[in-house]
């Protein structure tokens, strides 16, 4: 009995817990979701996987932005081989809701032709954007062509497009934080929240 009711008052506290850490962004309240070491913990875990497969290659990461400006920084201080970096700038989401249209905003201004190309995203949801990359990157007639992302939602995923390093796998919730963001805001935090 005395065990239960000790159960019961610490389920009580995380909850005020995570009241008390709640944040607001335009019109929604969000909740704590991911902490920043288990991300921190994600994009190493990737950085090594992504090492360890290409030791012998020069890779080219590059990071779509605006969402994954936070994970390529991260996954390159990770990454300690040689390695270079570049962005392309896509978007294809509005308030809380996939549009299922990628505009490219800022294209690719470098030859990648016999690269290896890890293109790195802070999540796949739909998966349009992976699928729009495949194509783009097809044209380019780069070495290898792989895919990284640090939130994957499985649920929501409704492409054939393999992804071959995957971070943290989430229920299809909307999430802000670590370069996500809710109509531009939330993305300055360094962890992630979950829509109440
Ligand atoms: P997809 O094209 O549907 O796979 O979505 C890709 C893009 O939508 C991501 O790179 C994000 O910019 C955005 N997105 C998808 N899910 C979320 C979310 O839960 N929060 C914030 N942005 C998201
Ligand atoms: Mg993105």
């Amino acid at each position: 009995m005395m065990f239960i009711k000790c159960q019961i008052r610490i389920l009580y506290i995380c909850r005020l817990f995570k009241t008390l850490k709640m944040i607001q962004l335009h019109d929604k309240q969000f909740v704590p979701f991911i902490s920043a070491e288990e991300i921190d913990f994600a994009i190493a875990t990737m950085a090594a996987q992504v090492e360890a497969d290409f030791a012998d290659e020069i890779p080219v990461f590059v990071g779509v932005l605006n969402g994954a400006f936070m994970v390529v920084s991260d996954f390159m201080k990770h990454y300690k081989k040689p390695c270079e970096v570049s962005f392309i700038k896509l978007a294809s989401y509005e308030g809380t809701e996939s549009t299922n249209e990628v505009k490219q905003l800022i294209g690719l201004n470098q030859d990648l032709s016999g690269r290896t190309v890890i293109v790195i995203e802070d999540i796949v949801d739909t998966g349009n954007t992976v699928l729009e990359l495949k194509e783009l990157f097809k044209k380019q007639n780069v070495k290898h062509f792989k895919i990284a992302t640090l939130f994957f939602k499985p649920e929501a995923y409704k492409k054939e497009v393999k992804i071959d390093y995957i971070g943290i796998r989430i229920p299809n919730k909307f999430i802000v934080g670590f370069g996500l963001d809710y109509d531009g805001l939330g993305r300055n935090l360094p962890e992630v929240y979950q829509l109440k």
